[in-house]
């Protein structure tokens, strides 16, 4: 099946979602008729760009295979919300599995993880000891773990359990910070003195328009200011966006203050703008690409839906074909 490659795309179909658009899609996330749906056909009508495959095996695939085109990549074992303390301890043992296949396949890759998933929900100490179970780990193989940044309610809690890493000395971690909240300049600024490796991105979820900008070009706007700040205040800057205007601007704002490529990469998500992708590492930028796997892929699914209204038709017309 021929999917909806944004290359091929007409103008039209190029339009990134209003805040309309994106609030109608990831409301109806939680619709029990939707979830079944979507689930039940997703993988076969779609999801498979999005997600590199079910298993650990068939992402290995995947990332090789975009290591070789000199990509550099991370891997997510899709899942979040874990409410029992089993399946969290489930979730470590499976991301040490990960970690050790990356070593033993000279993979170029590492890992970005939510903590809801190692158990946030179970209180932020069994987050910590999770997490930090992990980074020890991946220190020890030479790797880097990075902590995806989920709703707004627990901003605080992820970049607590950032900063306490930092202070015991994990220096192979980094987190993310979201453009479309107002309090994240403040984030920044809090964040900027211990040097930290920062991750920037729109942001993916449904927010209040009480807590964050309804506006797309504000959220734009933001974005920009926060990634100036970033990469003039010397710490590394993960640029992870597939706004070409954006990354235009950040390479002739690199250039312009003398910011060598080795202070920021861009990042990218797996199936999206993948000619862009090539195009960035062919002139010698860094470029990583998000690569999620696992069965769980749903919310994941809904959210990459929610960010373009191609990827929706395309998704509705198969659903209906089928
Ligand atoms: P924007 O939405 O303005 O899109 C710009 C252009 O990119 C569109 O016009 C289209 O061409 C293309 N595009 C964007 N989304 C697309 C899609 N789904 N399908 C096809 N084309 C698309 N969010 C978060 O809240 N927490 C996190 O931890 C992360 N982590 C993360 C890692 C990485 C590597 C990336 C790239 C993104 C995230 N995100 C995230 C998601 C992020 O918040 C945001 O929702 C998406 O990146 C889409 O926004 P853009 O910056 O691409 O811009």
């Amino acid at each position: 099946m021929p999917s909806p490659d944004e290359n091929e795309a007409s103008p039209r179909d190029r339009i990134s979602a209003t805040p309309l658009f994106r609030k109608i899609i990831l409301n109806a996330t939680n619709n029990t008729f939707v979830a079944k749906g979507v689930r039940r056909y997703g993988m076969r009508l779609g999801a498979s760009r999005f997600v590199a495959g079910e298993t650990l095996d068939e992402a290995v695939i995947s990332l090789r295979a975009l290591n070789g085109l000199g990509l550099k990549c991370n891997t997510t074992i899709l899942g979040e919300g874990v409410h029992d303390e089993a399946t969290a301890n489930r979730v470590v043992a499976d991301y040490i599995t990960v970690l050790d296949r990356i070593t033993s396949e000279g993979l170029n890759v590492n890992v970005a993880l939510k903590l809801t998933h190692l158990g946030l929900d179970l209180g932020e100490e069994t987050a910590y000891r999770n997490v930090e179970k992990l980074v020890n780990h991946a220190a020890s193989l030479g790797n880097f773990i990075r902590i995806d940044m989920e709703e707004s309610a627990r901003v605080d809690a992820t970049i607590r359990i950032y900063r306490r890493l930092q202070a015991a000395g994990h220096d192979n971690t980094g987190t993310v910070l979201q453009s479309y909240l107002f309090r994240t300049e403040q984030d920044l600024t809090g964040l900027l003195p211990i040097n930290p490796n920062l991750r920037f991105v729109k942001g993916a979820y449904l927010e209040s328009p009480e807590i964050a900008f309804a506006k797309k070009s504000d959220v734009d706007a933001n974005y920009v200011k926060l990634v100036e700040r970033s990469l003039q205040a010397g710490g590394f800057t993960a640029v992870a966006t597939h706004d070409v205007k954006i990354i235009k601007h950040v390479i002739a704002f690199a250039e312009q203050n003398g910011i060598g490529k080795e202070r920021f990469q861009f990042q990218m998500l797996y199936g999206i703008s993948t000619q862009l992708q090539r195009e960035l590492a062919g002139r010698g930028f860094s470029v990583l690409i998000a690569t999620p796997y696992g069965p769980d892929w749903y919310f994941y699914l809904m959210r990459r839906l929610a960010e373009r209204p191609a990827n929706t038709l395309f998704f509705a017309k198969s659903l209906f074909k089928r």
